[in-house]
């Protein structure tokens, strides 16, 4: 429990035990912990994480909750259910935690997580403590066989008792969708909520295609620019500046000494901003394809897709 406090306090990451399956946890309101859990699975995109919770006051700061949400918590938290709740601008979660999206996932865990959690005083992101595309983890010892090279220090709880991921709803109008199969049944949430779960029906974000017009900022964006236009924006990175770049309209940099993990943290805060600018393009500098840098491509190119897809 100290070690982890330390290192999480660190901005550093650390594989912990919950009841569902371990998870790679990091400070959530700290950009630099979270990119480093993105490079620690070697996730070549940024899902949105799941922000872990101690308490409901925690979690109140954070989301907004509607009365099903909220009766679905006094059954099921502490325990192996997510929720997708409209996210808090005042929460003091990274953006990279959401990916940028305007929803936030949350979960209360059972035992070590939570005692963690309430210690720091913090939420934790924390995804299954795996290497992209690899199964998640049950116990210390898969953990460590995984990811053991890349992290200090993974938390042996023994076995997990779920051994599933958490099932993953969100309410809204339409009703209650099931956004993932998960540690509790749809028939035990069904029973709670008094209505069946919707399902398959594209509430969530399933597929990766589906996320272009969720994550599209409102200007256009061009890519790899090498000279910036008039009237735009221009988003940096590293210190070679394009053709241009001091009549941009705005300009911000992901990262002046072109270190992949400072330029994760930037990413979705600066793009934002450069947004807000009002300029009509948003040109963006060469970003190297190399660790971190194959998800922050991944999610300029979705941000510069087609919109009306
Ligand atoms: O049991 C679990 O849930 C484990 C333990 C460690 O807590 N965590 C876990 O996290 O499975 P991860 O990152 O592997 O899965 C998170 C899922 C992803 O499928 C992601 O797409 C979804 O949550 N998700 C996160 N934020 C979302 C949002 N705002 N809207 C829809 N889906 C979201
Ligand atoms: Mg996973």
């Amino acid at each position: 429990m100290e070690r982890a406090l330390a290192l999480l306090a660190a901005g550093e990451v650390v594989a912990i035990p919950t009841e569902t399956v371990y998870g790679l946890a990091g400070d959530a309101t700290n950009g630099e912990a979270v990119a480093r859990i993105f490079e620690a699975k070697g996730r070549p995109r940024f899902n949105p994480l799941i922000a872990h919770v101690a308490s409901m006051a925690m979690a109140e700061t954070i989301a907004e909750f509607d009365p099903l949400s909220r009766r679905l918590t006094e059954a099921f938290w502490p325990g192996p259910l997510t929720l997708v709740l409209p996210h808090r601008a005042t929460s003091g979660i990274h953006p990279l935690v959401t990916a940028g999206l305007d929803t936030i996932a949350l979960r209360m865990p059972r035992g070590f997580g939570a005692q963690l959690i309430a210690r720091l005083g913090r939420p934790l992101a924390a995804p299954s403590a795996n290497s992209s595309g690899k199964i998640s983890a049950t116990s210390a010892r898969a953990v460590e066989g995984d990811l053991g090279g890349r992290i200090q220090l993974v938390v042996d709880g023994g076995p997990t008792q779920v051994g599933l991921e958490s099932t993953i709803v969100k309410a809204d109008e339409r009703g209650l969708h099931l956004l993932r199969p998960g540690g509790i049944s749809a028939e035990e949430i069904e029973a709670i909520a008094g209505t069946k779960l919707l399902r398959n029906d594209k509430a969530g974000i399933e597929a990766p295609g589906m996320m272009l017009s969720h994550y599209a900022p409102g200007a256009a964006m061009r890519l790899n620019v090498s000279a910036v236009e008039p009237g735009e924006a221009l988003l940096g990175f590293g210190q070679r500046r394009a053709a241009g770049a001091a009549d941009a309209v705005a300009f911000l940099n992901l990262s002046e000494t072109g270190d992949p993990r400072e330029a994760a943290s930037n990413l979705f805060s600066h793009m934002q901003a450069l947004d807000r600018s009002g300029a009509k393009t948003i040109a963006v500098e060469p970003v190297p394809h190399a660790g971190l840098g194959e998800a922050i491509n991944d999610r300029l190119a979705r941000a510069a897709a087609p919109r009306d897809s």
